[in-house]
């Protein structure tokens, strides 16, 4: 962070993501160690003037020694650009024992545990492969890295080495054993790199879809992926509440778009002047267009789970069967499966088409199927309706202070 920036500017809008150093990457691993030398000269073992001047050649060789089973090396990278970098190696003398070096992480990206991200995933590389020590060596006048290797769990050996580049300045060694972790000595593992990129990039490109519906019915199997995925969602005290009425029928699904063209109407009565018109130009669902229709609804008053967690606040099952939806919205865009949330709906008219007794709550009404397309970005953002806000402007410290900039 820039001193002197507000503080919630540290909330940064995306996590960047690591990834492991490949021929790919090469201009990216020569940008980002030729920025982490020349913005902090005494923290490394070489220099921005010795490696300023390595051939493109000399880059690309590096690129292979610092890989494979003995070697790895991460590159932060933040919407294609570097941000950060870590490598560790194994000791040439000692086989338990992992070198970790290179660690660099941009000032822009600082307090934001991307530095702590690039340590584990070192550390989870070098356990993996059987390492039962990590050992760095950090410069006498760097105490903010030294302060950030102690977090990690690193403890002074009480080892001292001139430092090359500088005979002011010392290296101290530091170790870090799984035992001497500030941590439990066990951290469950997270999933691997690949897919933790993958989920993350599901949840960016996940649409709500109304157009583009594909005529062609989904697969059972894959509904059924879908409903699993949905069935498996957290929910209040294992109540799992939702319930999944699958609509294909064509005579069903034109009586529910009646359903919304009745509420529509209302609702864009309620709109005066350009809103109004602009209203009226969107399209809001894709009932008839999508093969599948699927409501979700809520059995609030079901005896699973035997009312934990509902005591005080009761409505804590529907907002079960809101993560259901979210879980099946998630699924089908992995799946390459487009649905869109119609809530432009009387629910009454919407118990009466569908049956569902006044005990039932409907939560969602979605339209699901194959589309030719999903949109980079919300259908209502593109045609200009609203704009999503930044997460800076939605995340406060410690108490509900919109607005407050310390
Ligand atoms: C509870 C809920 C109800 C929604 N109802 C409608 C709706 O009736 N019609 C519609 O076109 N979109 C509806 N949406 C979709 C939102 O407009 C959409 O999620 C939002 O604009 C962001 O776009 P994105 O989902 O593509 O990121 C609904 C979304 C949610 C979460």
């Amino acid at each position: 962070m820039v001193r002197g920036e507000p503080k919630a500017r540290r909330i940064i809008a995306t996590m960047p993501t690591l990834e492991p150093l490949s021929v790919e990457l090469v201009e990216e691993f020569k940008t980002v160690r030729l920025r982490a030398l020349e913005d902090t000269p005494t923290a490394f073992g070489s220099t921005y003037a010795k490696e300023s001047g390595l051939s493109h050649s000399d880059w690309l060789k590096r690129v292979d020694s610092w890989n494979g089973s003995r070697a790895v090396c991460y590159i932060a990278m933040d919407e294609g650009m570097p941000c950060g970098i870590i490598a560790g190696y194994f000791d040439k003398v000692d086989p338990r024992r992992v070198d970790v070096a290179s660690m660099w992480v941009a000032p822009t990206q600082r307090r934001t545990g991307l530095g702590t991200m690039l340590m584990e995933a070192v550390e989870r590389w070098a356990h993996n492969l059987g390492a039962s020590e990590l050992r760095l060596m950090v410069t006498s006048n760097n105490s903010t890295a030294k302060r950030f290797y102690e977090r990690c769990g690193f403890t002074f050996t009480g080892k001292i080495e001139p430092y090359r580049n500088d005979p002011a300045l010392l290296e101290y060694e530091m170790l870090k054993y799984p035992g001497n972790s500030p941590h439990p000595a066990v951290i469950a593992p997270a999933f691997d790199e690949l897919e933790r990129n993958a989920i993350y990039r599901v949840i960016r490109a996940r649409r709500d879809v109304r157009r583009g519906f594909v005529p062609k019915p989904l697969p059972d199997a894959l509904l059924n992926r879908l409903l699993t995925a949905a069935h498996d969602a957290p929910s209040v005290g294992l109540m799992q509440p939702s319930r999944f009425i699958v609509i294909r029928s064509f005579e069903v699904r034109r009586r529910i778009h009646a359903v919304f063209q009745q509420a529509n109407r209302q609702a864009l009565a309620g709109y005066q002047g350009a809103r109004h018109d602009q209203y009226a130009d969107l399209k809001l669902e894709g009932i008839l267009e999508a093969p599948q229709n699927l409501c979700i609804v809520c059995d609030a008053q079901s005896e699973q789970g035997h009312g934990l967690g509902r005591q005080t606040m009761p409505q804590t099952a529907v907002y079960s069967t809101v993560c259901a939806v979210q879980n099946l919205w998630l699924a089908a865009r992995a799946e390459g499966v487009g649905v869109g949330w119609v809530s432009i709906l009387s629910p009454d008219a919407l118990r009466s088409v569908l049956n569902i007794p006044a005990h039932i709550v409907p939560v969602a009404y979605l339209c699901l199927g194959y589309v030719d397309n999903f949109g980079n970005e919300p259908e209502l953002e593109r045609l200009g309706w609203e704009r999503r806000s930044s997460l800076e402007s939605v995340v406060f410290e410690e108490t509900y202070t919109p607005g407050v900039k310390p």
